[in-house]
């Protein structure tokens, strides 16, 4: 039998909702969003349900588990109300908008210990799987990432929500975004950043009250085993280039997340190697196999472990405002 999911938000929940459709371990049950529109439109498209509350669907509908994609500043009480009542629970990126949000929501998870996952899908990939292989057990000297996308360009032509020009609904660039580079670099070096000094900038979209959020932030980062190295994300840009380069004394390998590729040098020798894999679908069959297993210990990333990746970007989001080195705080 499937994992029977129901799905809270119909934006990028959509993406979810397709992939659903091709996977054997977990069936699309339900749909919910408070969008009448959105809801007709998916639960005509997927032959499901569909509803415009959330309590209303877990009422009628028996669900094993539920995909969270509202807005990062929608989580609680959601979190709470879905794991009390023994739903495992997958939630999108990034955990919450803030830090007292997300503390507690882990506690929710501590209080009520059902399956739980954050989509930091790059987690799943085979080519973050093949840079974790290579430099397994070797001092990481360099970590450098760089993100650069258009995104702001793609809200202002309303191809996406206007949330984004606002730092306290999406975050900004690296709460919203970058968290996937931090993810997956702490995923691979299997360390925690320990100190960031971070600047922002405003170079095409000037602050004001209708548009808050800094446009380009460059973080620098030290790790607890000493690598040192920087994060720098834009979202004014009309280029993709999302990838994290690591060094150390024999090797410099990139992994190209908008590629799906690892290239490099490795003891001497080229590395170049593309991958095909979907890992938003080897995402979402992980924490189905986990829910149907009610076994945690198949998820890449968990809420709490997410919580790490989010201490990183909103220290450095607030060392932008106090101009100061800080520590990322324990998690
Ligand atoms: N992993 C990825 O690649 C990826 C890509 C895009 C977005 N996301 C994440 O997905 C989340 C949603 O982003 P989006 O772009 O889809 O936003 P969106 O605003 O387009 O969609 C969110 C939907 O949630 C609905 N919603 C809000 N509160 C609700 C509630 N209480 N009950 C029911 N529905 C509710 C809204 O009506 C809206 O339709 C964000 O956290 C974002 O970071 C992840």
């Amino acid at each position: 039998m499937p994992a029977r999911l129901g799905l809270i938000g119909l934006g990028f929940g959509n993406k979810h909702a397709g992939t659903l459709q091709h996977l054997e371990n977990g069936r699309l049950a339900a749909v919910c969003d408070l969008n009448p529109d959105r809801v007709k439109k998916a639960a005509e498209k997927y032959g499901v349900p569909g509803y415009g509350r959330i309590e209303e669907m877990l009422e009628r509908e028996k669900l094993d588990g539920v995909l969270l994609c509202t807005p990062p500043y929608v989580r609680m009480p959601i979190v709470e109300q879905l794991a009390s009542r023994g739903l495992a629970v997958f939630c999108e990126k990034p955990p919450a908008g803030d830090l007292p949000t997300a503390r507690a929501a882990k506690r929710a998870f501590e209080r009520y210990p059902v399956v739980n996952s954050v989509g930091f899908m790059y987690r799943w990939m085979q080519a973050a799987d093949c840079v974790k292989a290579l430099i397994a057990g070797r001092p990481v000297v360099v970590c450098q990432i760089t993100g650069l996308w258009e995104v702001l360009f793609w809200a202002r032509e309303g191809r996406i929500s206007s949330d984004y020009f606002f730092r306290d609904r999406a975050g900004g660039p690296l709460v919203e975004q970058g968290v996937h580079l931090i993810d997956v670099a702490r995923f691979i070096l299997g360390d925690e950043v320990a100190r960031v000094h971070a600047r922002g900038a405003n170079v095409i979209h000037p602050l004001c009250d209708s548009f808050t959020t800094e446009e380009t932030i460059q973080v620098s980062m030290q790790w607890r085993k000493g690598t040192l190295g920087s994060h720098v994300h834009c979202w004014t840009t009309h280029q993709w280039i999302f990838q994290v380069l690591f060094a150390g004394v024999d090797f410099e390998l990139t992994l190209d997340l908008a590629a799906n590729q690892v290239r490099g040098r490795n003891n001497g020798e080229i590395v170049e190697r593309t991958f095909k894999d979907d890992y938003y679908r080897t995402e979402l069959e992980g924490f189905c196999e986990a829910v149907l297993k009610n076994d945690p210990q198949l998820i890449r990333g968990n809420y709490a472990d997410a919580c790490h990746t989010l201490a990183v970007a909103a220290t450095a989001m607030q060392s932008i405002d106090c101009g100061t080195d800080l520590p990322v705080p324990a998690y």
